[in-house]
């Protein structure tokens, strides 16, 4: 082998372990972070804290693959100072999942990808306060932003969808990412809303973007499978025993996008980790993976689970 190429690989081998390095470094597990090493050898970090500033942290071009499911915009309360979804407006919301969208291009390698799970809301402009929901109790709202009058200041008129999903995108495609493939995911067997004067949703969007025209991928599980290629119908969670209430994606779906965006050995990330999914389901396909949430109870839920692989 040439030396100057034999020189090259070896500067690549330095530089990837220095990544690990510091992406898992051997530090003693904290109040706001854990690491470890499941006993198949994939190492994991989990993080509590807002992602944004997290991913500050994080070396740039560390990550190989992101699968993530921000707060919908009014949705749920997550009940933590910081939280995003509960803004008073689109564009607050659109801007601060947009500057987390920031740091994750950031720390994503040049050929990553990442899948983004949005699903959109409705704009009631009913004006009255929802008090405590009755569905759930995480849903501790007075007056959502979605309720007021006025038509959230871009002219909404009452009952419509907002758009949510890609107002988002088209925000981030501003900014340098490469939308590849709006996939829907059709949530099969998804309990009816109970609406009598609209078609009941049964689908959320899971857009994959790209940082650079040229980025892993690979289609044969798609092909073996035999399944539509941009419409996935996976069934939605069902809810789970553990008590939280963090509106979980499934398995299926993580292992799918891990499956066509993530080279072997490659690195995840969830920077809205919630109950761990991504994580969870990273390790057990063997791959390495760092997570973020802002809450501190779902972080140990995550790290319960990731000590058991
Ligand atoms: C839809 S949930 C993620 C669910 C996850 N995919 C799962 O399977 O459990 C969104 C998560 O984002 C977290 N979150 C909200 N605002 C955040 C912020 N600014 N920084 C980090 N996490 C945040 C919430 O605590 C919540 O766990």
């Amino acid at each position: 082998m040439a030396d100057i190429k034999k020189d090259n690989i070896l500067k690549k081998d330095v530089e990837i372990s220095t990544l690990n390095d510091q992406l898992f470094h051997e530090t003693p597990n904290t109040e706001t972070e854990w690491h470890g090493t499941s006993s198949t050898g994939k190492q994991w970090t989990v993080y509590c804290g807002s992602s944004e500033e997290v991913l500050k942290k994080l070396p740039d071009s560390s990550i190989h693959c992101i699968v993530t499911s921000p707060p919908y915009f009014w949705l749920r309360d997550y009940g933590m100072n910081g939280q995003i979804g509960l803004e008073e407006s689109v564009k607050d919301y659109v801007d601060a999942l947009s500057n987390v969208m920031a740091e994750a291009y950031r720390v994503l390698r040049k050929d990553g990808v990442l899948f983004l799970n949005l699903g959109d809301t409705y704009y009631s402009g009913k004006g009255k306060s929802h008090g405590t929901d009755r569905k759930s109790g995480k849903r501790r709202f007075g007056l959502r932003a979605v309720d007021k009058s006025g038509g959230l200041g871009i002219g909404l008129q009452r009952k419509s969808i907002i758009g949510i999903p890609w107002r988002v995108a088209i925000e981030m495609s501003s900014k340098g990412w490469i939308l590849r493939s709006p996939i829907i995911w059709h949530r099969e067997n998804c309990l009816p809303e109970s609406v009598a004067d609209r078609p009941s949703r049964s689908y959320e969007n899971l857009f994959m973007f790209a940082k650079d025209r040229k980025y892993f991928f690979n289609k044969q599980p798609l092909i073996d499978k035999k399944v539509e290629e941009d419409m996935w119908t996976i069934a939605s969670r069902p809810k789970t025993r553990s008590g939280l209430d963090t509106a979980p994606f499934p398995d299926e779906l993580v292992a799918r996008c891990l499956e066509i965006g993530c080279p072997p050995e490659g690195i995840v990330l969830d920077p809205f980790l919630g109950s761990g999914t991504t994580a969870r389901v990273a390790v057990t396909m063997g791959y390495s993976t760092v997570g973020i949430d802002l809450n501190p109870e779902f972080c140990l839920y995550s790290v319960s689970n990731l000590r058991k692989l």
